[in-house]
C-alpha cells in the first residue's frame, strides 16, 4: 500500500515536473513538441533560443513574447549541407530578442514569420540561408546591424527600420538578396545616427530583381551599392535607379557613395532639400547617361566605358573646390545646351574649382 502511494506521489511530482518548464535558462528546439511545451509555458525566455538537430517539422511559437538571450539557428555540425526537409517558423506574439539573432545555414527553413518582433537587440544575421524565401520582420523598428546572404529570398518584409539599438553605429551588408524587390523598409527612413562619430555603412550587391532603391538615411559614411557580385560580368547587370532620400528626408549627407554595375540613374527624393556627398565614385561600364543631382559635392570619380553624357545641375554652381575626374571614356558628349525634356545639362561650378581631369575621347567641341 505504501509502496502503491509512494510511486502515485513520484508519478504526480514527475508529471509536474514535466510541465513546469523553466523559463528562465537557455532552450533547445529540435521538433514541433518542444515548441508547444514553451508555448504554453513561457511569455518570457530568460536564456538563448536554439534550433538543433533535424528539425523537420513547422515550428511554431505563439505565446512566446521575449527571448532575453539570443535566438541561434545553426546547420548541425555533421550535417553534409545538404537539405532535405523544408520547414516554417513563426510567431505572432514576439516583440524582442535581446540578444543576436543568428543563422546559418544551409538549414531547411524556408519562411521565417516574426511580424511583431520591434527590437533585436544585437546583430542579425542571414548567413549562407539557402532555402530561405520569405522573411517577416513587418514591425521590426531597431537592430544592430544585418547581414544578408540568401539567394532564394523572394520576400523581405519590413514597414520602417527606425534606427539602431543602444547607440550603436549601424551596418547593412547585403551580399546576396535573392529575388527581393524591394528593400526600401530597410534604407528609407530618415535615420539619423547616435552620434556623429559613429556614422552607419552600407554594403549592397547582388539584388538583380531590385528596380529602385530608396536611400533616406540621414547621415551615412559609406555606401557602397553594386547590382551584381562584383566583378559577375557573366549575366547582364540590373537596371537599378538609386533615390537618395526618402519621402520624410529632406537632408541626406554621405561621407563616401560608391555605385557600380547595375546602378544604371541617381535621383534625389522628392523633399530633400539638402542632398551633400563628400566623395562620389561611379565605376560602371554598362552606364550611358549620368546625371549628378548633388546640392553639395566634394570629388566626383567617374569610370564609363560606354559613357555618352554626363549632367551637372543647376546646383553644381555651388559646388565649392571640387575635384571632377572621369575616366576611361570613349565617347562623351559634355554641353551645356537644353536637352529634349527642357533642361540645360552642364552648369559651371562658379566657386574655385580643385582639379577637372578627362582622360578619354569627348565627341563634343566643349571648352
Ligand atoms: C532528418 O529527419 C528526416 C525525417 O524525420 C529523415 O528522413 C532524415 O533522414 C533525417 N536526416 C538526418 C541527417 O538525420
Ligand atoms: C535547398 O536549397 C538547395 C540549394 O539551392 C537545393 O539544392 C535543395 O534542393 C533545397 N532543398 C529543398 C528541400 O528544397
Ligand atoms: C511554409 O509556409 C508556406 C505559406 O504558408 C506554405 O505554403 C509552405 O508549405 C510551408 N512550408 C512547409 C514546409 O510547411
Ligand atoms: C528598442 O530599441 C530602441 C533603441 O535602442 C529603444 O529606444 C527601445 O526602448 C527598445 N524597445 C524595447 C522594447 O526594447
Ligand atoms: C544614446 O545617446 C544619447 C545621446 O547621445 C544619450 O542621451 C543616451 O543615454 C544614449 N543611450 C545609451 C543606451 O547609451
Ligand atoms: C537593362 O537595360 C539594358 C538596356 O536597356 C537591357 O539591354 C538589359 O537587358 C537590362 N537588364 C535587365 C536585367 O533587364
Ligand atoms: C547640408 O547638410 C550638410 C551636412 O549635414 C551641412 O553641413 C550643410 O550646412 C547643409 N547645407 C544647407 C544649405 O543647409
Ligand atoms: C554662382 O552660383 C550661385 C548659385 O547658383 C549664384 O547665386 C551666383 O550668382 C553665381 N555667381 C556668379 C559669379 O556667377
Ligand atoms: C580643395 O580640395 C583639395 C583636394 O580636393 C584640398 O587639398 C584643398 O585643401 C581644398 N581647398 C580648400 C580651400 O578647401
Amino acid at each position: 500500500m505504501t509502496g502503491l502511494l509512494h510511486s502515485l506521489w513520484i508519478l504526480i511530482f514527475v508529471t509536474t515536473c514535466a510541465l513546469a518548464i523553466d523559463c528562465n535558462g537557455d532552450f533547445t528546439i529540435t521538433k514541433e513538441s518542444d515548441a508547444k511545451d514553451l508555448r504554453e509555458n513561457c511569455k518570457i525566455i530568460g536564456g538563448n533560443l536554439i534550433f538543433g538537430g533535424n528539425i523537420s517539422e513547422n515550428i511554431n511559437l505563439d505565446g512566446v513574447e521575449e527571448v532575453q538571450g539570443s535566438w541561434r539557428h545553426h546547420r548541425p555540425s555533421d550535417s553534409s549541407g545538404k537539405v532535405d526537409r523544408l520547414f516554417n517558423i513563426s510567431s505572432s506574439t514576439l516583440k524582442l530578442v535581446d540578444g543576436v539573432f543568428d543563422l546559418w545555414g544551409p538549414i531547411g527553413l524556408e519562411r521565417l514569420i516574426l511580424p511583431n518582433v520591434g527590437n533585436i537587440s544585437e546583430s542579425v544575421s542571414f548567413d549562407d540561408m539557402t532555402n530561405l524565401t520569405h522573411v517577416d520582420f513587418t514591425n521590426l523598428k531597431y537592430f544592430r546591424s544585418l547581414d544578408l546572404e540568401t539567394p532564394k529570398l523572394q520576400e523581405f518584409k519590413i514597414d520602417e527600420l527606425k534606427g539602431f539599438t543602444r547607440n550603436y553605429t549601424g551596418r547593412i551588408f547585403i551580399s546576396d538578396g535573392g529575388s527581393v524587390e524591394s528593400l526600401d523598409g530597410l534604407f528609407k527612413g530618415p535615420i539619423a545616427p547616435a552620434n556623429e562619430d559613429a556614422l552607419p555603412t552600407i554594403t549592397i550587391q547582388n539584388i538583380p530583381h531590385v528596380k529602385q532603391l530608396t536611400l533616406g538615411w540621414k547621415s551615412i559614411l559609406k555606401a557602397k551599392i553594386s547590382g551584381q557580385l562584383w566583378y559577375q560580368h557573366w549575366s547582364p547587370p540590373p537596371n537599378i535607379t538609386l533615390i537618395l532620400g526618402g519621402p520624410d528626408s529632406e537632408t541626406v549627407q554621405i561621407h563616401e557613395l560608391e555605385t557600380r554595375e547595375g546602378i544604371i540613374g541617381i535621383e534625389r527624393g522628392s523633399k530633400t532639400s539638402n542632398l551633400s556627398i563628400g566623395s562620389f565614385m561611379s565605376m560602371n561600364d554598362m552606364i550611358t547617361d549620368l546625371r549628378l543631382p548633388f546640392h553639395q559635392v566634394s570629388e566626383v570619380r567617374i569610370r564609363g566605358d560606354r559613357m555618352t553624357s554626363l549632367e551637372l545641375p543647376k546646383e553644381a554652381e555651388q559646388w565649392n573646390n571640387v575635384s571632377i575626374s572621369i575616366w576611361l571614356v570613349r565617347s562623351l558628349r559634355l554641353d551645356s545646351s537644353v536637352n529634349a525634356e527642357g533642361r540645360q545639362t552642364w552648369y559651371w561650378p562658379n566657386q574655385t574649382m580643385s582639379s577637372f581631369y578627362i582622360l578619354g575621347d569627348v565627341s563634343t567641341n566643349f571648352l
